[in-house]
């Protein structure tokens, strides 16, 4: 597991700039007017600083950019980083500005002469989550995490609006680690594990297991991890920040550890990308962590089903039919198609258990997604436009791509099966859109619900602004946001 890089707010003081090893930050508006730390950095560099700010490379840049001096004249540190930032950035212009910086830090240490510019917690934020790593596999001696240094004209005021953010970045952390761990790691057991370990955050935590899940019907979640010796299991986390007789919003999460599609089993090339088959149950499991740690004063419930989709003399057949918890049949055309069998006992438990004034589940669902959103939005779908609406808000303000898809009886009727209730799978056109009509079939009426389709945003080929390659963590801003506008 990876640990947030601590970042340390200091009374601001021009007098560290010369001495500060690793590297220093100034910012400089569009505008290219210095402020104190950048005239100091000025007159340390014998004018250097002045001859950037009035070159061409500086005067192309645009908000966002820093424009590096390399072992700068007058300084310990070995670079002085001009970040160009307008007076007053929006919150997203001043996190991506701290990621850049924390990316060309590469974890060395960095001195950050804030001042009293705004956005400083958005500042740290960026810096926060570009400075994750996922080295918990490296054995060489992995790099020791630098210090951050905000230098800062109110630094108790400004680290303490920075607290309720470095909770929600732990949050992004944990998802990430969880979705970046590789499934002989990551089991069904250890999963399971790493969340009861949240009961120290003040988090309820449950753990259903095999029998319980048997005793309670859920015969198509269990259909799907029959074929791996993980056993299979629901974990429900409570988090009760809010009035004692308000009915919790829900989040429901697919916890795949493996999909080697089954026995409809998967093609070699690539197979290894399916680690992050539980990337859903990351973002509940972060979500959940960051609520408790910025101790959110609203009632969410979580469910997670963890199971894991091997092939074996004991696994699913296609063409075998199981009985949900709901007590609808489904006939299991592809064993490949597994995730809405694991979601759909669990949202029906949730529901019938917790009377939820709302649900969103999230799942590495379809492949499809993919070829419809890329890697810049995860698919949306909704049964209530007020709820979705306000879910697609918080999503924007954090910058976390977010896109509603239709929904329709035309596409439900696809899955019509000759045999039982249903079919698992709908065929090829609109395979994202027959997999959310699949999982409507388990929504009740009343229940306002979203479905996140997050398989191609879950984990990436290629950095992002504010992560590295690998797991996102993407929805934990989002959910924390919309928990915080909406239920708090
Ligand atoms: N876990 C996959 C979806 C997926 C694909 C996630 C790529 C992340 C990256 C899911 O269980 C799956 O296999 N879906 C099938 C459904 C099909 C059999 C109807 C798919 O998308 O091909
Ligand atoms: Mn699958
Ligand atoms: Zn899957």
């Amino acid at each position: 597991m990876s640990s947030l890089i601590p970042i340390r707010f200091q009374e601001f003081d021009l007098e560290a700039m010369a001495q500060a090893g690793g590297r220093v930050a100034i910012i400089i508006p569009d505008d290219g007017k210095m402020s104190p730390a950048a005239r100091r950095a000025n007159r340390l560099t014998k004018g250097g600083l002045a001859r950037l700010v009035e070159s061409e490379s500086f005067r192309k840049s645009k908000t966002g950019d820093v424009v590096s001096m390399a072992w700068p004249t007058g300084m310990a540190a070995e670079a002085l980083d001009v970040l160009v930032l307008p007076r007053r950035p929006e919150a997203g212009e001043a996190r991506k500005a701290g990621a850049a910086l924390a990316k060309l830090a590469g974890g060395k240490d960095m001195l950050v002469m804030v001042g009293n510019q705004a956005r400083a917690k958005d500042l740290a934020l960026g810096i926060v989550l570009r400075s994750y790593e996922f080295d918990a596999h490296k054995t060489k001696e992995s790099q020791k995490a630098g210090t951050v240094t905000i230098s800062h004209a109110k630094p108790a005021e400004a680290e303490a609006d920075f607290a309720p953010l470095y909770a929600i970045a732990d949050g992004v952390r944990m998802t990430r680690d969880l979705t970046n761990e590789p499934a002989n790691v990551l089991t069904t057991t250890e999963f399971a594990d790493r969340l009861v370990e949240m009961q120290e955050l003040g988090l309820e935590v449950e753990v259903l297991d095999e029998d319980k899940l048997a005793e309670l019907g859920m015969r198509t979640l269990l259909s799907v991890g029959q074929g791996s010796d993980s056993p299979s299991k629901v974990v429900v986390m409570q988090w009760n920040g809010g009035a004692k007789d308000d009915a919790p919003l829900a989040l429901v999460g697919k916890g795949v550890v493996f999909d080697t599609g089954g026995i409809s089993l998967k093609p070699a090339a690539g197979m290894e990308e399916m680690t992050m088959d539980m990337g859903g149950a990351g973002v509940v499991a972060g979500t959940m962590r960051a609520l408790a740690k910025r101790k959110a004063k609203a009632n969410v419930v979580a469910l997670v089903g963890l199971v894991e989709n091997m092939p074996s003399g004991n696994a699913t057949r296609p063409g075998d039919v199981v009985r949900s918890m709901k007590g609808d049949t489904v006939e299991i055309i592809n064993t490949d198609a597994e995730g809405r069998l694991v979601l759909c006992d669990v949202m029906w438990y949730a529901q019938e258990r917790f009377k939820p004034v709302g649900m969103i589940d999230l799942a590495t669902l379809t492949g499809a997604i993919i070829i419809g959103l890329g890697h810049e939005n995860a698919g949306v779908f909704s049964n209530n436009d007020t709820f979705c609406d306000a879910f697609l808000k918080s999503a924007k303000a954090e910058d976390e791509g977010a896109w509603r898809m239709p929904l329709g009886d035309a596409y439900d009727k696809l899955l019509k099966s000759r045999i039982a209730d249903m079919k698992n799978v709908g065929g090829r056109p609109a395979g994202s859109v027959t997999a959310a009509q699949f999982l409507q079939r388990f929504v009740k009426e009343e229940t306002p619900w979203i479905h996140l389709d997050i398989a191609g945003v879950a984990s990436v080929a290629e950095e992002t602004s504010y992560a590295p390659k690998g797991a996102t963590g993407w929805g934990v801003r989002a959910l924390s946001r919309f928990v915080q506008d909406n239920f708090e």
